[in-house]
């Protein structure tokens, strides 16, 4: 029996629960063994209601993770029950559960003092009220992730900065009242801070003086912050020298010098997305010349860019695995089928590649397409 259930371990929650519950009377009492019930993912499940959720995390006394990202039919009071019965949970994914409103994050903070992880993504409704509870109740946390949380303000993110000091992921995409106040205050009460997402946050030049102070940060996505000067950015790879991917599209003010000293200056540096800026070949060229690592970059909408910076860049450049080229108009479609068969081993991405691999993929998927009709 023992064996039989480090077995099931590696069934998915659906077989055990349909098919090897099925077997016999035995089998059905060992796939309710406690010790297969510490993780419970209902990711997706549209049809699982609180009935569901209150078996599932009853069936063991220590659920560590919880996954009820865009499920549909669990109610906050439910979620807030079971919340209260786990207090060893570690991981909890609440993305896009609508339901979830302060008073839920107030119990979570009250009784999942393990907690590590939590997804928030599209939460809306919570406010800094909630978000206080957390920090409060909370302090061991490693990542949260807020993106598209609105009404979030520097008073909920200060909390979270201040109090849970082990921080090292957060993503605060689209939160629009976020300024330069929460990134100072993560930078100095979170000194292991590895992954920060400031899309589309209010977040002004000043804070890239304080992201300069996360010494550790692997991952930075300062895109669609147009404020953001590119004398500043430029030495951010001097401070961050651990960087590994930055974001820094939608911003025209940067230029061929603010991303060759990115590039120049970041040892560590793998991708690098600059979607619509206003580089040229300049720092194509540049870049192959100065990269030892580069494996992924997108210069799509950098309208400057030609086919010379696109071709030297692919000659020199031997770590390149991805260059995405959407609407780069002055780069020729011969040019790129010409690289597409000298580098194999880059993946260009242009509209229409891109296109051809979306016809592709349907046609191994069964669709017919005229074309194939005929012949
Ligand atoms: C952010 O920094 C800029 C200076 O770069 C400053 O003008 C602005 O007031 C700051 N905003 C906040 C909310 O701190
Ligand atoms: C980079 O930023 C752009 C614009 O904000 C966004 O659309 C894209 O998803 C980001 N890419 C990555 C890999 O984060
Ligand atoms: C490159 O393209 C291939 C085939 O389309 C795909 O399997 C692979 O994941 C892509 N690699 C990257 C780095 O995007």
């Amino acid at each position: 029996m023992h064996i039989l259930i480090v077995i099931f371990k590696n069934l998915s929650m659906k077989t055990l629960l349909s098919t090897v519950s099925l077997v016999c009377k035995t089998w059905y009492r060992m796939a309710r063994d406690p010790g297969l019930w510490h993780h419970i993912d209902l990711q997706h499940q549209h049809k699982a209601d609180d009935r569901v959720l209150w078996i599932l995390t009853s069936l063991s006394d220590r659920v560590v993770t919880l996954n009820l990202c865009d499920t549909k039919l669990i109610s906050s009071d439910c979620l807030m029950l079971v919340a209260e019965k786990c207090p060893s949970l570690q991981s909890l994914v609440l993305t896009r559960f609508f339901g979830v409103v302060d008073e839920v994050l107030g119990c979570i903070g009250k009784h999942c003092h393990q907690l590590l992880n939590l997804h928030l993504e599209g939460c809306y409704r919570i406010t800094d009220e909630g978000l206080v509870k957390i920090a409060e109740g909370c302090e061991r946390l490693r990542q949260v992730h807020l993106s598209r949380c609105s009404y979030v303000t520097d008073k909920g993110i200060c909390a979270l900065a201040t109090k849970c000091k082990y921080l090292q992921q957060i993503t605060l995409e689209n939160c629009r009242k976020v300024t330069n106040n929460s990134v100072l205050a993560l930078a100095e009460g979170c000194p292991n801070m590895e992954f920060i997402s400031l899309m589309f946050t209010a977040v002004t030049d000043e804070s890239v003086q304080h992201i300069r102070k996360m010494r550790k940060i692997t991952v930075l996505d300062l895109s669609s912050n147009p404020s953001v000067n590119p004398r500043s950015l430029a030495s951010i790879t001097q401070f961050c020298s651990k960087l590994e991917c930055i974001n820094v599209s939608l911003n025209e003010q940067l230029d061929d010098d603010c991303i060759i000293e990115i590039v120049r200056c970041g040892r560590e540096l793998k991708r690098l997305y600059c979607v619509s800026c206003a580089i040229t070949d300049r720092a194509l060229i540049k870049i192959g010349e100065y990269t030892k690592t580069l494996v992924t970059l997108d210069i799509g909408w950098c309208k400057e860019v030609t086919d010379e910076g696109v071709c030297k860049l692919s000659a020199t450049c031997p770590t390149l695995r991805y260059l995405g080229l959407i609407r780069c108009d002055k780069v020729t479609a011969d040019t790129v089928e010409h690289l597409v068969s000298q580098f194999p081993h880059i993946n260009y991405s242009t509209f229409l590649l891109e296109s051809r691999k979306l016809i592709e993929k349907a046609r191994q998927g069964g669709f017919q397409f005229n074309d194939d009709i005929n012949q």
